[in-house]
């Protein structure tokens, strides 16, 4: 299996299966001297965790990160720096059912017709367990990013649509609720449907909008490496993810290009940010905003009809602890993929002029 690493110059290469030993990743290419808060990055993997409410999967792991190497007193050495985080609560037995056929929509198809071989507890490395890492070393690039503000929070589930602009919320209040939603009422109304769906058994899919502000002007590698290009690259690489728009997205279609420009202020700040903070693959200086489409997941917890390895058809039974709806838990892991593209982009945009 190639690509386990992402970056170019802070690089994080992942590990592990959800059923494995533990799962982890080294990153290399992050400056010697930044000082860490390794109290902070467990946050952010608490944040991401399975069991911390009743809305998302009833799975009880810790997830305690463990560093191996590149810190000393507190700083990055600049050297290697290696992690681990061990799986304590596998039940590979609740995935017995899913051993010789495939889930509608999951990975376990293409898994074993592309590899030959598919370790089908939990999903293995096509779980979503995998993302605990990038969620570590997003824990680091932020604090290597201390100016940049980096935030993400849930603005749809199914059809209960937020309907506010970030710039009206008050991103302290993203983690006052299980859904991570800064708006009290529709997060009130987004728990109690995704409760319901639970009770159906069933799955529904839901909107992350991410925001960066205080971001410099200049970041980005025109042509190929424009930062959109990698930012949709970093968020569509993340399990369940469906569609990725920044800035005014597919609403801009519906505009003339008279209604849709960002007219300039005479510093260079624009009136209007219909850019998303990007031009020509390039950082403005106003804020960074996209959006990230999740599906409803695969695993439904009733009964449905898919094949077995043979290609016969079989009835089977969907058990196990699923989450009805992953943007609740997949807010950290957005903020850690926007944090290791800004992270690579500013090492980048030093090489650009001597
Ligand atoms: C935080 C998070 C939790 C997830 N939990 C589940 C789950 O409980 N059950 C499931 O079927 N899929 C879950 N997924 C999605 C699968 O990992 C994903 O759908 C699968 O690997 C197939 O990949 P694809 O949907 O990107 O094509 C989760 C995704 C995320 C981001």
């Amino acid at each position: 299996m190639a690509a386990n690493t992402f970056g170019e110059l802070f690089r994080v290469t992942t590990f592990g299966e959800s059923h494995g030993k533990a799962i982890g990743g080294i990153i290399d290419g992050c400056p010697a001297g930044i000082e860490l808060d390794l109290d902070k990055v467990q946050e952010e993997l608490n944040r991401r965790k399975p069991g911390q409410s009743a809305i998302v999967t009833q799975r009880k792991e810790p997830d305690t990160v463990e560093f191996q190497s590149g810190l000393f007193e507190g700083k990055t050495t600049g050297t290697p720096i290696g992690f681990a985080i061990y799986n304590t609560n596998q039940k590979s037995k609740d995935y017995s059912h899913i051993k010789d056929s495939y889930r509608p929509s999951h990975a376990d198809y293409v898994y074993d017709k592309k590899y030959g071989f598919r370790d089908y507890r939990g999903g293995g490395r096509s779980s979503a367990r995998e993302t605990a890492s990038r969620v570590v070393a997003g824990g680091i690039a932020k604090q290597m990013l201390s100016d940049i503000k980096i935030n993400a929070f849930v603005s749809q589930v199914g059809d209960i649509v937020l309907h506010k602009h970030y710039s009206e919320l008050d991103f302290s209040k993203i983690d006052s609720n299980p859904v991570r939603c800064p708006d009290a009422e529709t997060a009130q109304a987004m728990e109690e449907y995704i409760k319901s769906i639970k009770k159906q058994g069933d799955t529904i899919g839901g909107v992350i909008t991410g925001v960066a502000q205080n971001v410099p002007v200049g970041l980005g590698e025109p042509v190929f490496d424009k930062l959109h290009a990698k930012l949709g690259a970093a968020m569509l690489s993340i399990n369940a993810v469906k569609g990725f728009e920044y800035g005014s997205g597919f609403a801009g279609v519906r505009m003339k290009g008279s209604e849709h420009n960002d007219a300039f202020n005479s510093d260079g700040t624009t009136k209007s940010n219909r850019s998303g903070g990007i031009q020509g693959g390039i950082t403005n200086g106003m804020d960074i905003y996209f959006n990230v489409a999740f599906k409803p997941v695969a695993t439904v917890l009733q009964s449905y009809e898919t094949i077995d390895k043979e290609g016969n058809p079989v009835t089977t039974q969907g058990k196990g602890r699923h989450d009805p709806c992953v943007v609740p838990r997949a807010v950290p892991i957005v903020e850690a993929m926007l944090a290791l593209v800004l992270a690579d982009y500013t090492l980048l945009a030093r090489t650009n002029k001597l």
